[in-house]
């Protein structure tokens, strides 16, 4: 296993991700952590780091970690770092961004097979002048020193992690294998290591974790089944805000758990929703609900010490808890639930990327048709309800959302997009059904493309296709007489309505 130590880099989980694309075992550590904790580890990774090595409170390692032996790469803020503690001549300056070129001077180590010269991606406030004594010069790029090596140590001033550096995968490749004497796995994650992890800080103790039926939060229960067995209790609850068979198929999905439990809490969400419009109103109401039946259905299980979430390695981007020293990016409204809980949050897919995380389900064996799932809201249907939700409004949606749906995976573009869904919205319009004159909702068909949900365009399906699931919910969905497809991009529109 290669050991990743975190000094706050923006790429340190990209270092990770290069590595497990090699189909390396690798784990992230603090970059504080004790030495005495590395002792597994094949060789050893600085990342970088926004933080110059003469600040005052840069994040810095344990010296002892030097005493281990063991191989090291530096990286932009490691490299420096090595360069300074070891004697060498590291100058203060401002920030270099950008592409470069590197001359390699000597096509040993981990610029094994390099050219001569290379472009690299710099990112990095100070710069090595000298390196100390002992060490020998790779690499430079004008006076600055971009690679230097001491036996099975190595400084590079670039970030051979990002796509940018086109021989970046060469260099990893030749430090996990020919440096630290890795070997290949069979996939690009360990799933023994991941399972083998979760186990141990587990202990004796129960595991209670909510599950939705999406991918990640059912991922991430499929992958500790085996190592927790009877003490992962998967919590379902049902509020009433699901889609056509959704709470039946998830039940089946959970057969083979032994303590999955299914909380059907359908009235009191419907109930509290009642007479309610207001969007953010809707959002908190439905929040804190679902928080108030987790813990209570929780709190039947005896001797919790864990809550385990599927949250993914974007969602903590989000959420800016990538690392103790990284910068804060916006909050996440669906990570509130741990904070008002006292149990220790397990996040075994934590450093995982949405595609690994689709891997990992197919290797775990969970059901296709949650591993293509487009996303669907924790706030179910009721943000599919423009205005009040009621148990009419719902029925329409689920309906229409349904039948659209159905003719989508019918046709094949279900997997070509991003995410699709049916709205209601809350006015009436005059229609002629048979002979007489109706006076019903319309409906609104929204697909999209999106690759991060930042930004979103409208998919230009087929005018057959959308004649078809217009018929289909005219003549199918009571109370509808009209529909609509949404043609408009993100932004200044949003995905979901509400
Ligand atoms: P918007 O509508 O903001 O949606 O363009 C962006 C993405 O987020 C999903 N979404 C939510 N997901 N809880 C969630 O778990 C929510 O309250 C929520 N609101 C929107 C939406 O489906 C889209 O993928």
């Amino acid at each position: 296993m290669i050991a990743v130590l975190d000094f706050g880099g923006q790429y340190t989980h990209l270092i990770a991700r290069r590595f497990r694309d090699l189909r390396v075992a690798v784990r992230i550590f603090p970059h504080a952590v004790s030495p005495s904790d590395l002792t597994d580890a094949s060789g050893i990774v600085f990342s970088g780091g926004p933080s110059s090595v003469y600040a005052q409170n840069a994040p810095l390692p344990d010296p002892k970690i030097f005493d281990l032996g063991k191989p090291i790469l530096g990286l932009c803020f490691g490299h420096q770092f090595m360069a300074k503690h070891f004697g060498g001549d590291v100058k203060r300056s401002s920030r270099e961004y950008g592409a470069r070129t590197i001359d390699v001077v000597k096509k040993q180590g981990v610029l094994k097979g390099l050219n001569r010269r290379e472009t690299v991606w710099f990112s990095h406030g100070d710069t090595v002048l000298s390196v100390p004594q002992g060490f020998e010069v790779l690499a430079q790029s004008g006076d600055a020193i971009a690679a230097y090596q001491k036996g099975n140590w190595f400084g590079l001033q670039f970030h051979p992690e990002v796509h940018h550096t086109p021989c970046g995968q060469k260099v990893l490749e030749n430090f996990a294998f020919a440096v630290c004497g890795e070997k290949k796995l069979t996939s690009t994650f360990s799933v023994e290591l991941l399972q083998q992890d979760a186990k141990a800080r587990v202990g004796e103790k129960n595991v209670v974790m909510g599950v939705s039926g999406g991918v990640d939060s059912t991922v991430a229960a499929f992958l500790l089944k085996k190592p927790l067995g009877k003490k992962l209790y998967p919590i379902f609850v049902d509020t009433g805000l699901m889609r056509n068979g959704e709470v039946a198929e998830i039940k089946a999905f959970f057969k083979d758990f032994p303590n999955f439990v299914a909380v059907d809490a359908s009235q009191r969400f419907l109930s509290q929703l009642e007479g309610v419009s207001d969007p953010e109103q809707k959002r908190k109401i439905i929040g804190h609900l679902f928080v108030d039946v987790f813990e209570q259905a929780a709190q039947k299980v005896a001797d919790v010490g864990f809550l385990a979430q599927g949250t993914i390695f974007s969602d903590r981007v989000e959420s800016a808890a990538t690392s103790s020293v990284s910068s804060k990016i916006k909050s996440h409204h669906n990570l509130t639930l741990p904070e008002k809980m006292k149990w220790t949050v397990l996040e075994p897919l934590a450093e995982l990327y949405k595609d690994e995380v689709r891997a990992l389900g197919a290797t775990l064996g969970v059901p296709a048709e949650i591993i293509g799932r487009h996303p669907f809201p924790g706030p179910g249907l009721a943000i599919n309800i423009v205005g009040e939700v009621t148990p009419e409004k719902l029925g329409i949606v689920r309906q229409a959302d349904f039948i659209f749906i159905e003719e989508l995976k019918k046709s094949g573009w279900y997997d070509k997009v991003f995410e699709a869904f049916a709205a209601v919205l809350p006015c009436k319009t005059v229609g002629v059904k048979g002979d007489e004159r109706s006076y019903e909702y319309p409906v609104v068909l929204r697909c999209v493309h999106s690759r991060d949900v930042m930004t979103a365009d409208w998919v230009k399906l087929p005018h057959d296709l959308l004649q078809t699931v217009s018929s289909r919910i005219l003549n199918e969905v009571e109370g509808v007489n009209r529909v609509f497809y949404d043609v408009s991009q993100k932004p200044p529109s949003t995905i979901r309505y509400e």
